[in-house]
């Protein structure tokens, strides 16, 4: 963990090194000032010398003067300096968050992967900038000014110190209570977040079935639950804040008190103790800003920890063969998958070459779309069981293959920008000729034609809405764009229309005539030129053949066809 903040202060050090400079000058200034208050009390004053005076108190007046310029310089180069950190390491983070496999999607919460990259990133900038200047600087002034006591008058400063362990202990405790609420606080928040996104996710259909209420109970009780963990976190925090304060005043009145009596007895002048008291005030301001860097460690440290451990999630199991050739033939050789102990497909063997259109059919959670999830490797296939041009696809990186295979399924693909932004997607460099074509066989045309602005009107948030075949076309679009070696179509077509749902495949079936093309459809109707259909079942592969040779054979396939599609 160490390491990382390091390296992201190492990609930084210049504005790092600007602003650790410019912090010693303030802080050397901030001692430096109670030293000149003394003399002016000491020596100007008595003497009644008005040169002297005047001279002292014009020294004053530059020295803070100049303090303010230098420390407005050092906090405008720590801010700038964890900007930028935060900059690299959100950048870093959604890299590692693009590139996990659909797994990590499923087993984790949007909303705490939305508050990875943006609240928790805001205290590991918070911590590495205004966390690392109060670390520093808090302490070397406390020791600065502790030396500087100490040459006054050792009596007094020793007995000014008494308090202090008391304080630290104090201090040390309420943090250790504050730790544990602050990682309840950020447990809850998220959950509070996860609430809001999972609503506005689904809220047409909470809307259409009247469960606002149930929906705000569930965040309401949230809710409450992030206020009780905060209520406990604020008693912490406030006595904090008063135990401190009532160690500073007790620390004056003992300045005062002894002061005031070493001074009758001739020990000490009355600039000194003016003195002591301005850093005793310092100590008040540190202390109190250490305590604050408490608040910034914690969130702070939990951010970096929470960082990490999206970092340090090793590289997912991906090949390294890289596919550069056409994509000419699929084996699927003993194919089964497991969810946990559930069995979904069993000793699947299939061989599909170029030019073939292979169907999977079958009842629902047989096992369809798992084929294709482990065909796309979303879902990891066992050793040797699926090849694509002879080599096991698990020795295959994976992108070079993805490249090269066309999906439309039912996942939510749209994105709130144009019809334009959301085809060229595909390929930035696709010309007008072939965005027209892919409109025009996927049937997106009349869609877009019929549209405002055309091409360039926005989908979604704030656009217009599609229908959801209109949207399943422009799913279609995209896969003639793509022009892939495999098209995957998982209820591909479902939404739309027979007649269209015919035009398209056609256009579909005669587009990759050379290229292989997988289908899981309900309407049977569309498989009949395919070349092989798949039936399954849950003890496996059922029935195989093309459309009349299943027909024929009287099964299960000519069943579930006279039930549905016949009539
Ligand atoms: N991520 C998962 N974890 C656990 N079980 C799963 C997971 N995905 C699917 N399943 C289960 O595996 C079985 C097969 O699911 P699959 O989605 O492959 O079915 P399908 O044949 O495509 O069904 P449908 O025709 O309804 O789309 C189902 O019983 C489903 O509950
Ligand atoms: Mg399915």
């Amino acid at each position: 963990m160490l390491n990382r903040v390091l390296y992201y202060y190492k990609k930084e050090k210049k504005l790092l090194t600007y602003f650790l400079v410019s912090s010693f000058i303030v802080t050397a200034l901030d001692l430096y000032g109670p030293i000149i208050v003394q003399d002016l009390i000491d020596l100007a004053i008595p003497s009644k010398d008005l040169d002297k005076f005047f001279t002292y108190s014009l020294v004053l007046l530059i020295l803070y003067v100049f303090r303010f310029v230098i420390s407005l310089y050092s906090s405008s180069r720590g801010q700038l300096m964890g900007n930028k950190i935060k900059f690299f390491m959100r950048e870093d983070l959604f890299e590692k968050i693009l590139k996990q496999p659909d797994s990590f999607f499923k087993e984790r919460q949007s909303g705490d992967l939305i508050s990875r990259v943006t609240n928790d990133l805001e205290n590991v900038s918070s911590l590495l900038y205004r966390g690392l200047e109060d670390c520093l600087f808090s302490v070397l002034s406390i020791v600065g000014a502790l030396v500087l006591m100490l040459k006054f008058n050792t009596k007094l400063t020793v007995i000014t110190m008494i308090p202090l362990p008391f304080a630290i202990y104090f201090t040390i405790y309420k943090n250790k209570k504050l730790k544990v609420g602050y990682v309840d606080i950020r447990k809850n928040m998220s959950r509070v977040t996860s609430s809001v996104h999972d609503t506005l996710k689904t809220i047409f259909f909470i809307k259409d079935n009247s469960l606002e209420k149930e929906k705000f109970k569930r965040f309401s009780s949230d809710n409450e639950k992030l206020l009780e963990v905060e209520k406990k976190n604020v008693f912490n925090l406030s006595s904090l804040m008063s135990g401190i304060n009532f160690y500073n005043q007790i620390t004056q009145l003992i300045v005062i008190f002894l002061g005031g009596y070493l001074h009758i007895k001739g020990e000490i002048s009355l600039g000194v103790i003016v003195s002591f008291i301005l850093l005793t005030n310092r100590f008040r301001i540190y202390i109190l800003r250490l305590i604050g860097l408490a608040d910034i460690f914690q969130r702070g440290l939990s951010g970096i920890q929470r960082f990490s451990e999206i970092m340090e999630i090793s590289k997912e199991n991906d090949g390294s063969n890289i596919l550069s050739d056409e994509i000419t033939s699929i084996k699927i050789s003993n194919l089964s998958h497991s969810y946990g102990d559930k069995n979904v497909l069993k000793d699947l063997s299939l061989e599909i070459k170029k030019g073939e259109k292979v169907a999977f059919v079958g009842e629902s959670g047989v096992g369809k779309t798992t084929i294709f999830s482990l065909l796309k490797s979303s879902l990891l296939a066992q050793e040797k069981t699926i090849f694509i041009n002879g080599k096991c696809i698990r020795t295959i990186k994976r992108e070079s293959f993805l490249k090269r295979v066309g999906i439309v399924d039912q996942n939510e693909h749209l994105m709130n920008e144009s019809v334009l932004e959301n085809l060229k997607i595909i390929d930035r460099e696709t010309g007008t000729e072939k965005l027209e074509e892919a409109m025009r066989l996927s049937y997106l045309k009349d869609v877009v034609d019929s549209l405002e602005n055309k091409e360039n009107t926005r989908l979604g948030e704030g656009g217009v809405s599609l229908s959801s075949g209109q949207k399943q076309r422009i799913a279609i679009a995209r896969l003639f764009l793509k022009s892939p070696d495999i098209v995957l179509l998982d209820e591909g077509t479902s939404a739309l229309d027979n007649i269209l749902e015919r035009k398209i495949m056609d256009n579909i079936t005669n587009y990759f005539k050379d290229k292989i093309i997988i289908s899981i459809a309900h309407r049977l109707n569309t498989l009949k030129n395919f070349d092989k259909i798949v039936v399954l079942g849950q003890e496996g592969v059922l029935e195989v053949g093309n459309f009349n040779e299943l027909l024929e054979k009287k099964g299960l396939f000519f069943k579930m066809y006279s039930d549905n599609d016949k009539v």
